[in-house]
């Protein structure tokens, strides 16, 4: 990715201190996605956790200059959702149109900046299935035969007889035995080509233990694979058959392609996001139980259909709750929408981001939650606009202090600030979102411990030329967070904003020196606090 690499050389290295300049990054695309969610049931956080991801990733790339297009959606088809129609006592077509509604709700409750939402049961995605279902056919990979092995509605995968372990797939679900006529991919074929494409994208997984398993597990060999069903019939027919049903993964991987317009390859979409390559990244987040799927099943379907492939799969840990992966059928579910009401949007989306880094697994629990709001954004965030928006407003009369005759600590303070969005870019280029949010929780802590060091409510009251350079280094820092925290807490970052008069109409990083504050101008004060702290007393 050179031209990543040049746009961070030019960005970190390449600048005399704290100027910067971002480069005109208007011809890079970044397409982003998230699974598209079973509708079997209700959201709950592990959902959640894959589109905040998605979504912070999406606003700071959007910040830099980049064009983003973030899509997102629901997995319509197959036997599991079929069976909950059938446990609901529902027609599909209505139970579908209710369950992904519920999705939706979810995506714009967490306020995900999506630019599209796709639903396996469009009519777009059939014609997106069918064409590469043909592409397939006409290259001369696929055939009719037949499958005799297991396989798992709830997992919707096929498993060799080797894995069944009492009678349970490696996931641990049950299984039920299937002998009919099928079509089948020969995905055995794509063993060698997938390892060398492995070999010439050594970043195509993160993290790198993740990687590492898919290799092994393709150099374990491949059994080709079967891609339509005969005895199910909620999904897309076979073109040509309709007595075979395809294959609910193949249906669901094509959804990447669905969003952006394909099969039409002179689409624009198609054209910057997808094809080509060397201006686009094209990033999958997924979570570690769907990484066969994305990292040898969908990238061989492209190399058989001559499509290009993905540039990165981000793969993340589960949420668990009482020590077990969070899901429905454990029944260990919490409700998004639960914590969100009880805590806003901001404390939620800082928690999923700060509490887990990618990658690892972790332990969701409301005193966490609790913490987060308190500690950091209440006593750390909250409590630095208020103490310095507070001394403006009673001393400078809501202006901006003058800040010509700044002490060392205050430029070297402000030169920290200015040179997060440079550290951010750095970051975000590794996909470490909870270091980049670590890094502006830890200045926002430095301000704090600045102003109980200079004690700005003391000096305004002798010496008021010195009160001004404290609170004009706060007051400025604090517009640099308000920029800089945008893509994880959206909502404060905005009312942050507001006090300058600013919105995220074209939001840039590059604002952070480019539009610093000048001496007298006005601040709008805040009606309410930015965040209210709530009782730990009963929560474990
Ligand atoms: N429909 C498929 C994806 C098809 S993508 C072409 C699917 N859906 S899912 O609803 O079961 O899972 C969607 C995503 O949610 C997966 O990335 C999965 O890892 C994630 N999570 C589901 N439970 C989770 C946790 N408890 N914790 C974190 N994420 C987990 O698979």
């Amino acid at each position: 990715m050179a031209y990543i690499v040049d746009h961070i050389i030019i960005l970190v290295y390449n600048r005399p201190k704290n100027i910067f300049k971002i480069m005109n990054n208007s011809n890079i695309h970044h397409y982003i996605t998230t699974p598209i969610y079973y509708i079997n049931d209700l959201p709950h956080i592990g959902h959640a956790y894959t589109s905040v991801i998605c979504d912070v990733y999406a606003r700071f790339q959007r910040m830099t200059g980049c064009k983003v297009f973030f899509v997102t959606g629901t997995d319509e088809h197959g036997q599991k959702i079929a069976k909950s129609a059938l446990n609901k006592e529902m027609p599909i077509a209505q139970y579908v149109d209710i369950f992904a509604k519920e999705f939706l709700k979810l995506a714009d409750g967490l306020k995900c900046s999506y630019d599209d939402f796709i639903r396996t049961t469009e009519k777009r995605h059939e014609i997106v299935v069918c064409d590469i279902w043909n592409r397939l056919l006409s290259r001369g990979h696929i055939y009719l035969d037949k499958y005799a092995g297991f396989y798992s509605v709830r997992d919707e995968a096929f498993y060799g007889e080797d894995e069944i372990v009492d009678g349970l797939a490696p996931t641990g679900s049950a299984v039920e035995w299937v002998e009919e006529e099928s079509y089948f991919f020969d995905l055995s074929k794509w063993q060698e080509p997938l390892m060398e494409f492995y070999e010439q994208n050594p970043n195509f997984i993160y993290p790198k233990s993740r990687f590492n398993e898919v290799k092994s597990f393709v150099k374990g060999g491949l059994r080709d694979l079967s891609i339509s069903r005969k005895s199910v019939s909620w999904g897309i027919k076979v073109p040509d058959n309709n007595k075979h049903t395809i294959y609910v993964w193949i249906d669901a991987l094509s959804n990447y392609l669905t969003t952006l317009k394909f099969p039409d390859e002179s689409n624009e979409l198609y054209r910057n996001f997808w094809n080509e390559s060397d201006n686009a990244l094209k990033i999958h987040v997924i979570g570690k139980d769907i990484l066969r799927f994305h990292a040898v099943y969908w990238p061989a379907i492209l190399m058989a259909a001559e499509l290009p492939l993905p540039s990165k799969l981000i793969v993340h840990g589960w949420w668990m709750a009482d020590g077990q992966k969070m899901s429905k059928s454990i029944g260990n579910v919490v409700n998004p929408f639960d914590v969100i009401n009880q805590y806003g949007l901001d404390t939620f989306r800082c928690f999923m981001i700060t509490a887990m880094k990618i990658g690892n697994d972790g332990n969701f629990t409301l005193r966490d939650v609790t913490k987060i709001n308190n500690t950091v954004l209440a006593d750390i965030i909250g409590n630095l606009l208020s103490r310095t928006m507070k001394l403006i407003g009673t001393y400078f009369d809501y202006r901006v202090p003058d800040g010509s005759n700044l002490s060392d600590q205050d430029i070297d303070i402000l030169n920290h600030g200015y040179d997060l969005p440079n550290l951010l870019i750095e970051q975000f280029q590794e996909f470490d979102l909870n270091e980049s949010l670590n890094l502006l929780i830890r200045f926002a802590h430095r301000l704090n411990q600045y102003f109980s060091l200079f004690e700005p409510w003391i000096l305004v009251k002798k010496d008021l030329k010195a009160a001004s350079n404290v609170l004009y280094t706060a007051i400025e820092s604090i517009r640099i967070l308000s920029i800089m925290l945008y893509p994880f807490i959206p909502d404060a970052s905005l009312r942050m904003m507001s006090i300058f008069s600013m919105t995220d109409v074209d939001l840039r990083l590059s604002f952070v020196v480019d539009r610093k504050l000048i001496g007298k101008e006005l601040l709008k004060p805040l009606n309410s606090v930015l965040f209210q702290k709530i009782d730990l007393h009963g929560l474990h």
